[in-house]
């Protein structure tokens, strides 16, 4: 299209014309969840915003405005993307499917770009959230065999799980500086954090592995979360070493890599163990750490996230051995894992 009456090429506009502007912020509610708290202008908009909620996806709702057309100095007209998602640094304009709306939309995205070609903007129809998915860390997530109606809640994001990993790697890199570690992995939740994390540390490392099992005759099922499982101390004495490791720690700098910390009672177990066998140094890592559950004070000096009293899944965690894939940490329904209660007659 053509630059409107006065307008000057993009090309000919002097760099320093173009300049964003900060718009007032569009909160107006200080709690409950994001996309509540925000007066948009369009219900798709709040919409999308759910989504990004639901997918832990950050964002803010038109912070910035555009100027993109000039009449002599003077802006004429300014382009505000609907949303800015802060860990993508990616604008998105939402669009409907009528062609009538959409040609200006096109016009503006195409003047942004020309005009600021280090923005990142993206036109988004609703079919295309998919797309935004696979940017946002959960591509190939294969949701059908946990279909989204169990999920309660995605507690961590692929970008959130990302970020924690590097720096939990970058501050162990840093204390053991100089020395040679030993990573003992707990078999087998802690598949995908063990090697994110160890593929980060810039020390000299081995791995090994140590797989424990928990002998009861309580819901076997349920072991993972320790719903009703290892939840008493007389339950502890249950746990034990399934699988060795394949060399000895005498001497070492050991970190124990686990996925999750319950009750404490196979970390006070292992702790016990691996310190008899007289390491230089044993610490823990774990991605989660669930107080909740607590009944043995351990300690932790590396801790990813603390996450509240639920069942969770994803990146390692399991249920019955599924969705330890997902490329998420989430909270799954009750229902999925409870048996439905067959109510007396009365
Ligand atoms: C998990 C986790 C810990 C333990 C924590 O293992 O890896 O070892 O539970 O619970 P606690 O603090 O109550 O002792 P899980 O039995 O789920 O095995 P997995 O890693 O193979 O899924």
């Amino acid at each position: 299209m053509a630059p409107g009456p006065g307008a000057a090429a993009t090309a000919e506009i002097p760099r320093s014309w173009r300049r964003p502007v900060k718009q007032r912020s569009r909160l107006v509610r200080r709690s409950g969840p994001p996309h509540l708290r925000v007066a948009f202008a369009h219900p798709s908009e709040q919409e999308f915003a759910r989504f990004l909620d639901y997918y832990r996806i950050r964002w803010v709702y038109e912070p910035v405005s555009f100027p993109i057309a000039w009449d002599g100095e003077r802006v004429a007209e300014m382009f505000t993307p609907d949303f800015y998602l802060p860990e993508h640094d990616l604008y998105v304009e939402l669009t409907t499917m009528k062609q009538s709306l959409v040609t200006p939309k096109n016009r503006k995205l195409r003047l942004l770009r020309e005009l600021y070609p280090d923005v990142k903007v993206k036109l988004l129809y609703k079919r295309d959230y998919e797309q935004l998915l696979a940017e946002a860390g959960y591509a190939h997530t294969d949701l059908q065999n946990l279909r989204k109606q169990q999920i309660e809640q995605i507690l961590i994001s692929p970008v959130e799980l990302e970020t924690r990993v590097r720096a939990l790697a970058k501050r162990i890199s840093k204390e053991y500086r100089g020395s040679s570690i030993v990573l003992v992995g707990v078999l087998k939740g802690i598949t995908f954090f063990l090697a994110d994390l160890a593929r980060q540390i810039t020390v000299p490392m081995a791995i090994d592995y140590l797989g424990v099992g928990r002998y009861s005759r309580e819901a076997p099922d349920l072991r993972q979360q320790s719903f009703g499982f290892a939840g008493t101390a007389r339950q502890s004495r249950r746990v034990g070493i399934t699988r060795d490791l394949d060399n000895p720690i005498a001497g070492r700098h050991v970190i124990l890599v686990e996925d999750i910390v319950n009750t404490g009672l196979t970390l006070d177990y292992l702790m016990s163990v691996l310190g008899a066998r007289e390491p230089a140094s044993l610490e823990v890592v774990t991605l989660l750490d669930r107080p909740a559950r607590r009944l043995i004070d351990v300690s932790l000096k590396y801790v990813g996230f603390q996450i509240p009293n639920d069942f969770v899944v994803g990146y390692g965690l399991d249920y019955r051995e599924l969705y330890r894939n997902l490329p998420f940490i989430c909270v799954l329904k009750p229902s999925v894992y409870v048996e439905p209660r067959v109510l007396p007659l009365s």
